[in-house]
């Protein structure tokens, strides 16, 4: 089997915004007790992080991190987790069932990003609260003092503001296991006033309104466009939420599943545009991507996914990832590079042990789960400017069904290519990085590209992501039966490249300059 590509450094999708390789942490399981978070943990610094989960962080290399939820954002009153720790309140949580012990915060979580040089991104809880306590959230954070909030956080050892950027209204407010759940009207009026509100106390802030929590939503589109009717002066983002499914057990379609990422953004896109159309606004409104994953084994009904009892941090949603799963999150790894001119903000949901590329044991170790290579690959060499390819590969046939509640909505996609890839070029170190998937699971692709105008390049460094058996998982015993190889075989010619790639897999080349 063959397939051809041809880049040239003048055609360009756009330019990746370090946003878009964010992550996610939510009060939810083991993602902050226990996971990033563990006073006690033999690796503990004096504020509780374990530095076994900072140092995979670091390798990981998110760049912004979306806290506390989720949906746990939409029953959670800030207030809770501020001030002396022994002070604060146990709640149940009503979003997974939990006892929330606040013991770990808004400026916990601050400190934590401070010590990763991570971005921190907040949500405001638009269900049980609105905007009035989404204001005082971004005073108390972010105003510089003289206020009684602002004063407040220098009460509880935090003097200077924190400076939180980029906000979200909200969360999957269209969802109806969402706490206080809106219609698109009621939804696009209070993100409207909370918007209003939030950048009256700081101007500086960056608003994303929520979009769709999944494609499959009854809502999907007449929201997008009733949210948008009201809150487009206020906002620069409109969120998508996309969790990848393999619950019939069929890896080509899985795997083709990422396509569907790619007509989502699509959609939204010219959903937003049009409302800027009838606007006649040159305005044009930035996507963030802000959860996406492969999730499914842990997911379904709330019943079969939570823990009796009000438990305190259980290990609910510990998805165990194996080899196709690495595969499928390559596919949507590259179709958000592809459409960086639009998606200027992503977060993997999540970063530690909830759906997560980094798994813990507690008072134990932290190793990488499979997704954790393509995400850090495309991290630390994706950043750029992704190139406009034309692309000819073979096509298959297949169905995709995602569930949606007790129905099962089918997908079908009738030319898939079994080649899938972004290419990016950093013209300041002059790299040009291939990210590949070669989505046959049982031929080679002979894969030969044309790479014009770029001088002559040289492999720098050249990897596969593959396993014989597409169920292999990392585990605690064997943490690294899943990780990227050597790719060997690569002809790279003048202005042209050949390599056979192995059947499902997912190659990383990146080409530098020729001395
Ligand atoms: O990431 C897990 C959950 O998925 C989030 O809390 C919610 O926003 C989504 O439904």
């Amino acid at each position: 089997m063959k397939a051809k590509a041809l880049f040239d450094r003048d055609f360009v999708v756009g330019d990746t915004d370090p946003r878009l390789f964010g992550a996610f942490i939510e009060h939810l399981g083991r993602c902050v007790y226990g996971g990033i978070y563990e006073p006690g943990h033999p690796t503990a610094n004096e504020k509780g992080f374990r530095q076994d989960v900072l140092d995979l962080v670091k390798e990981l290399a998110p760049t912004i991190m979306r806290y506390p939820g989720g949906n746990f954002v939409s029953g959670y009153d800030w207030e809770d987790g501020v001030g002396p720790v022994e002070q604060r309140p146990r709640r149940l949580d009503l979003a997974w069932m939990t006892t929330e012990p606040n013991l770990f915060g808004t400026n916990e979580f601050i400190d934590w990003c401070r010590a990763t040089g991570i971005e921190p991104m907040l949500a405001v809880n638009l269900g049980t609260r609105g905007a009035d306590a989404a204001r005082r959230y971004v005073e108390y954070c972010n105003h510089p003092g003289g206020t009684t909030l602002s004063d407040l956080r220098k009460q509880h050892g935090w003097a200077q503001p924190h400076g939180v950027k980029f906000w979200c209204l909200g969360n999957e407010m269209d969802g109806p296991w969402q706490m206080e759940t809106k219609t698109a009207t009621e939804y696009g009026r209070i993100a409207t006033e909370a918007a209003k509100m939030m950048r009256w106390v700081d101007p500086s802030l960056t608003l994303a309104a929520c979009g769709s929590s999944a494609r499959n939503m009854p809502t999907f589109g007449a929201w997008e466009e009733e949210v948008l009717e009201h809150t487009f002066d206020h906002v620069e983002f409109i969120s998508l939420h996309t969790y990848l499914n393999n619950y019939k057990d069929d890896p080509q379609a899985f795997l083709a599943s990422a396509d569907l990422m790619d007509s989502f953004i699509e959609e939204v896109v010219a959903i937003a545009d049009a409302v800027a159309a009838k606007r006649r606004s040159a305005k044009r409104l930035m996507l963030s991507f802000d959860e996406w994953n492969v999730w499914y084994r842990t997911r379904g009904k709330r019943e079969g996914r939570t823990i009796p009892g009000w438990p305190v941090a259980p290990p609910i949603l510990e998805e165990i990832y194996n080899m196709e799963d690495a595969l499928a999150f390559g596919g949507a790894c590259i179709s958000l590079l592809n459409h960086a001119d639009r998606v200027k903000s992503a977060c993997l949901a999540q970063l530690v042990n909830v759906i997560a590329p980094i798994m813990t044991e507690n008072g134990g170790p932290a190793w990488r789960q499979t997704i954790f290579h393509p995400f850090a690959q495309m991290s630390n060499f994706g950043r750029g400017r992704v190139l406009r390819g034309l692309v000819d590969s073979p096509t298959y046939a297949t169905d995709y069904y995602d569930p949606r509640g007790t129905q099962e909505l089918h997908f079908p996609l009738p030319a898939v290519p079994y080649l899938k890839l972004s290419a990016v070029h950093n013209a300041g170190s002059g790299h040009v990085t291939l990210f590949v998937l070669n989505r046959h699971l049982d031929e080679a692709l002979a894969f030969e590209t044309e790479l014009r105008s770029f001088g002559p390049l040289a492999v720098e460094q050249a990897t596969q992501l593959r396993h014989d058996d597409l169920k292999a998982v990392n585990t605690k015993e064997r943490p690294d039966q899943v990780a990227p190889e050597p790719l060997r075989g690569i002809d790279c010619g003048p202005g042209s490249l050949r390599v056979s790639l192995p059947p499902a897999s997912w190659c990383m080349i990146r080409l530098a300059p020729a001395a």
